[in-house]
This record gives structure tokens, sequence and C-alpha cells, in this order.
């Protein structure tokens, strides 16, 4: 049966077809679904000088707020090259909770690997995160 996990986690792999990554050789890929059902995807973006790579999931959260996206994020699907289901680095649960925060969700993360997928709550791997509301 295809779900719409099933189908934003081919997303996240045809976006990391996308991946340039000539230093790690790791590509990765990110799909982000939200409320109104649109998907924006993103890939690393790796540098010359490698402490600059973008992560999959950050240019996929800064592309989406790019085009005016602002909450409603439902779910994120992040796949990579191996065996075993990729979570986001820290960096990037930080830069999805500021998107999430926004409409108020607790998306949930689909973390993908070669036959297995790990479903967990962004607040899960983020707990007591510091965001918007934290400067009120
Ligand atoms: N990478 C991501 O794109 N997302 C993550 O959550 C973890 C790591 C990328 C960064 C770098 O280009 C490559 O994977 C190896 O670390």
């Amino acid at each position: 049966m295809i779900t719409d996990d099933d189908a934003l986690i081919a997303a996240a792999r045809e976006a990391a077809t996308r991946s340039y990554s000539p230093y790690s050789r790791f590509p990765v890929g990110a799909a982000l679904r939200f409320a109104d059902g649109r998907v924006v995807t993103g890939t690393n973006v790796e540098n010359a000088s490698y402490g600059l790579a973008l992560c999959a999931e950050t240019v996929a959260a800064a592309r989406a707020m790019a085009d005016g996206l602002r909450g409603g994020l439902e779910a994120v699907a992040v796949t990579g090259p191996g065996a075993q289901p990729i979570t986001p680095c820290g960096r990037c649960r930080q830069v999805l909770n500021e998107l999430a925060a926004l409409g108020g969700t607790d998306p949930l993360i689909l973390c993908v690997g070669e036959s297995e997928v790990r479903r967990m709550r962004l607040s899960a791997l983020l707990p007591e995160a510091f965001g918007p509301a934290s400067l009120d």
C-alpha cells in the first residue's frame, strides 16, 4: 500500500539524487510536508571549505521559508545512503523547530534507512527546545 509517508520518502530520495556531496559522498534528501499538502524538498550542499556544508533538512526549511511558508509543518522525511535510518543533526533539529513552532505543530520525523523507517516526533528529538516563544 502506498501511503502519504511513502510518497514523502520517495520525494526525499528523489531530492537526494541532486545532492552536491563530492567531499563526504554521503547524499542526503529531505522532504517537508505542510498542512495544505505542499511538499518542499532539499538536499545537502557541500563546499570546498568543508565546514560550510548545508544539510538537506536545513536547505529544505530555508527553501520553504523563502517560498513564504510559515508553520503548518506536519511531517519530514530524511533519507541517507546507509543501511541505518538517518536522524537529523542537532542544527537541523533546531532549524526545523523554528518552522514548526511558527504554526504550533510537532512534526513527525521519518528517519529512513535501507529497509527501516524510524518515526519520531520533533519534540522527542529536541526536548525543551529553544524557540520563538523563548524570546517573549
Ligand atoms: N547531513 C545532512 O544533510 N543532514 C543531516 O541531518 C546529517 C548530515 C549531510 C551533511 C554532509 O554533507 C553529509 O551529510 C555528511 O555529514
